[in-house]
């Protein structure tokens, strides 16, 4: 199996174990601050909107909730059933089994958001592609990666473990996130205190979450075969080789980045 495949794989038995949205994790909070500051919830209003890469829908439901006119919501691995079961409002979802690079050119969609996606598919040239092909001219593509910079300390630590990691079965890797959360839990209250690497994402995002969601991004950040870190120039360069134009860029909470591109 490739990582491509492997890593599709590794999601699907992850969300079967992991299967509800609940609370900060699937609220319109949050979906407020992945946006920003490039897009508001109600600039979504009454578009016509693909998500590639839905999980168990969490952000189809946070789509929901700020009132888009229809979605289209790719997911191909496992977590299919588990997307379809947690749809809130199906009759405005069209839910589809394949992968990004496979989506239907439909040339008519307003927005493509990819969130926590591409970071995950060793090649995603195609997806982009693909999501160039599905907008209208003037629709926009947005997308949330994981970046490098202002994550060296945490790379130096978690790079090296995810080689036995990623190799894990489940009951195995569920103990080391228990095991990895009580020191995180110490580490957050030092953040009140001091300038530590992450400090922003701690106390803006992730305190934030119920104690079993905590658990699941410590899983979730040891569990996929594939996982890139983008500078800011491979972030960029992702969307302009497609050939988005007015391609913007924000470094989320120090940690992370969303770019976003519009179809000329
Ligand atoms: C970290 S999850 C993000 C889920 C959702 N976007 C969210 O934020 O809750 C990444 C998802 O991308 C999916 N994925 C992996 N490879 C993919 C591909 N080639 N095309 C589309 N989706 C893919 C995985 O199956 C997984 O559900």
């Amino acid at each position: 199996m490739n990582g491509k495949d492997r890593t599709i794989k590794d999601f699907g038995e992850q969300w079967l174990k992991y299967p509800d949205n609940e609370g900060y994790y699937g609220s319109l909070e949050l979906f407020s601050d992945i946006l920003s500051p490039f897009l508001e919830p109600k600039d979504i209003k009454n578009c016509r909107v693909a998500e590639i890469g839905s999980g168990t829908g969490r952000i189809v439901n946070m789509l929901l909730e700020s009132g888009v006119q229809h979605i289209v919501a790719v997911e191909p691995s496992d977590a299919f059933a588990v997307l379809v079961r947690n749809i809130r409002n199906s009759e405005k979802v069209t839910c589809l089994k394949i992968t990004g690079e496979q989506l239907p050119p439909y040339r008519d969609l307003d927005y493509i958001l990819s969130v926590g996606v591409l970071h995950h598919i060793p090649n995603p040239a195609p997806v982009v592609e693909a999501a160039f092909k599905a907008l209208r001219p003037g629709g926009h593509f947005f997308v949330w990666l994981y970046g490098k910079e202002g994550n060296a300390l945490y790379l130096s630590f978690i790079s090296p473990l995810r080689v036995f990691t990623k190799r894990l079965p489940h009951f195995m890797l569920s103990f080391l996130a228990e095991i990895m959360y009580w020191p995180l839990v110490l580490y957050i209250k030092f953040c009140h205190i001091l300038p530590l690497p992450l400090k922003g994402y701690m106390l803006s995002v992730f305190e934030k979450m119920s104690p079993e969601k905590r658990r699941l991004i410590i899983y979730d950040q040891l569990n996929p075969s594939y996982a890139k870190y983008y500078t800011r120039q491979e972030a960029e360069k992702l969307l302009i080789d497609g050939k988005f134009e007015n391609v913007r860029i924000h470094h989320r909470h120090e940690y992370s980045w969303t770019v976003i591109g519009t179809k000329p």
